[in-house]
């Protein structure tokens, strides 16, 4: 199975991190100088994406500007001196084949994912969340789920045993080993009771999906919260077919709250070439004067 195209939802309301969402997307939100959605983009296609589909609403027109080429201001910078501010604008202009689609309501997860059916037409395609970055400094983690779904020739998402507290924000799901790090999914549900819960493995932000997944969209009805969900739909597939989870290699930054977006930001302020060295030595004068208090 050869994975060539990767859908990136990113039209939900952003509620929990209003009000700096009501005009600006959280997918678009920095860490430090480059938005969330950017780095999402790079692990695609340094995953061997090459074609990608947000989807977006019809308010959000700063994520379709930040992947469109702009030569004026290109020529803008370039006369002033910035060059590497003028690459900057280019290289994310060109890291893919873009194309938006509008996600007329926030009807769910599932309900974005289906809205690119015409774009991916009849092939497997990756799906990767618009607001979880995977960071791994070797293999990145949608390329360990694509290496999955080729090696079984089935459907993959990330997974990652998680807290009894924190199972019921996800989707759990019953799996059984197949090698080291690898599970068949026998069964997933989504935000589970702990009655309700299948196991401590949840799935996390990337998924490796083959086209069935769109008829199933079509008939699945609206579930937790009144949405439609990628999960109910996956459950039907992993039923007729086999799907398997991988308990990937690496972190996931969650950046659709502000604790977990705070966090996420000191971090890649401290991985940050530039300013990694200043936010330590910042972090260590905050720290001592904290101290003293
Ligand atoms: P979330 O549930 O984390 O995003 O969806 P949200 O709905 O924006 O969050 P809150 O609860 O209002 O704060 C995960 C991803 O799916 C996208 C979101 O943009 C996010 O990237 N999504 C969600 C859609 O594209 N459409 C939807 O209808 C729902």
């Amino acid at each position: 199975m050869h994975i060539r195209k990767a859908v990136i939802p990113a039209a939900g309301l952003g509620t929990r991190m209003l009000p700096a969402t009501k005009t600006v997307p959280k997918e678009m939100l920095p860490l430090v100088n480059k938005p969330v959605l950017q780095f999402i983009v790079e692990e695609a296609v340094a995953s061997g994406i090459e074609e990608i589909v947000l989807i977006t609403s019809s308010e959000k027109k700063a994520m379709d500007n930040h992947f469109l080429p702009d030569p004026e201001l290109y020529e803008r910078l370039m006369k002033k001196g910035a060059m590497r501010e003028a690459e900057a604008i280019e290289h994310a202009a060109h890291l893919a084949k873009f194309s938006f689609v509008v996600q007329k309501q926030q009807r769910g997860l599932g309900d974005a994912v289906y809205c690119a059916r015409e774009h991916i037409g009849d092939e497997p395609f990756a799906v990767l969340l618009g607001d979880d970055i995977m960071y791994n400094e070797g293999k990145p983690v949608l390329r360990q789920l694509i290496d999955a779904t080729e090696k079984y020739g089935c459907a993959s998402v990330a997974c990652r045993e998680v807290s009894d507290e924190s199972i019921a924000k996800y989707s759990s799901l019953a799996i059984s080993p197949l090698e080291e790090r690898v599970y068949e999914i026998h069964d997933m549900n989504e935000k589970p009771t702990p009655e309700e819960k299948l196991s401590n493995h949840a799935i996390l932000g990337r998924y490796v999906l083959t086209p069935e997944i769109f008829e199933i969209l079509e008939q699945t009805p609206p579930g937790r919260n009144d949405e439609i969900q990628l999960t109910d739909a996956m459950r039907v597939l992993c039923r007729h077919k086999r799907m398997v989870a991988v308990d990937f290699e690496g972190r996931r930054y969650d950046t659709g709250n502000p604790r977990d977006y705070i966090s996420t930001f000191i971090d890649f302020a401290l991985k940050d070439p530039d300013m990694g060295d200043w936010t330590r030595q910042f972090i260590i004068e905050k720290a001592k004067e904290l101290w003293d208090r």
